[in-house]
């Protein structure tokens, strides 16, 4: 059994698909063990703990260097065994020391079809650039923002009457069914890396 943590901020409705997924056996040999988040009043937390899931909370203020939260937070999911970790709306940079501890083991996932706006504004970005075709992205984490390896994205279209509240909801929906995906296909070992490619074998 693959063991998951996810990060999440805020809202967690990423959390939730992945949870609702391995119930509903969409995501098969793995468990959510731990959700991790920098912010002790996320929802997210909220929806763990409603699903009997171990949270715990890094607070920024309590470390005095970006380092110093990761090592932490390193020793905290060695500590728990974690396979994969999953960061849905977890909205800090990982340092390197973060990213070498686990190699190809972090996933992220980003609203735009990358590397077309990367950041914490993604959807905002590209509504006001005028794209005519936006999505979303899963991808590996490395040490730069937004710019790992990508594994699965999907495309939408922006309508004329679309305000960035609209454009997210449908860039959401698209996240819910994409993130569940990309998991399974990673516990699955169906991700090969060549380079910066990821070719999943699918069959
Ligand atoms: C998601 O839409 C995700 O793509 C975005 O934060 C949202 C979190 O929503 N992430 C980023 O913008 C990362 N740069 P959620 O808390 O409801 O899952």
């Amino acid at each position: 059994m693959k063991k998951i943590a996810v990060f999440a901020s805020g809202n967690g409705s990423n959390l939730q698909a992945i949870i609702d997924a391995v119930k509903q056996g969409k995501i098969k040999g793995a468990e959510v063990k731990v959700m991790v988040s920098d912010k002790k009043d996320a929802y997210a937390l909220k929806r763990a703990q409603n699903n009997n899931i171990e949270t715990k909370i890094f607070l920024p203020a309590d470390f005095s260097s970006r380092e110093d939260y990761d090592r932490a937070v390193v020793a905290y999911l060695r500590a728990m065994q974690i396979d994969l970790v999953v960061l849905a709306g977890f909205m800090r940079l990982l340092t390197p020391y973060f990213v070498a501890a686990f190699p190809n083991r972090i996933m992220n996932i980003h609203p735009s079809l990358l590397p077309a706006f990367p950041g914490a504004h993604g959807v905002a970005d590209a509504l006001a650039y005028g794209v005519k075709v936006t999505g979303c992205t899963v991808h590996f984490v490395d040490e730069g923002m937004d710019t790992g390896p990508i594994i699965l994205q999907e495309s939408l279209p922006v309508y004329n009457h679309d305000t960035e509240e609209s454009l997210r909801q449908r860039i959401q929906k698209l996240e819910h069914r994409l993130y569940p995906h990309a998991i399974a296909l990673w516990v699955q070992g169906k991700i090969k890396l060549e380079g910066r490619r990821c070719l999943i074998d699918d069959k």
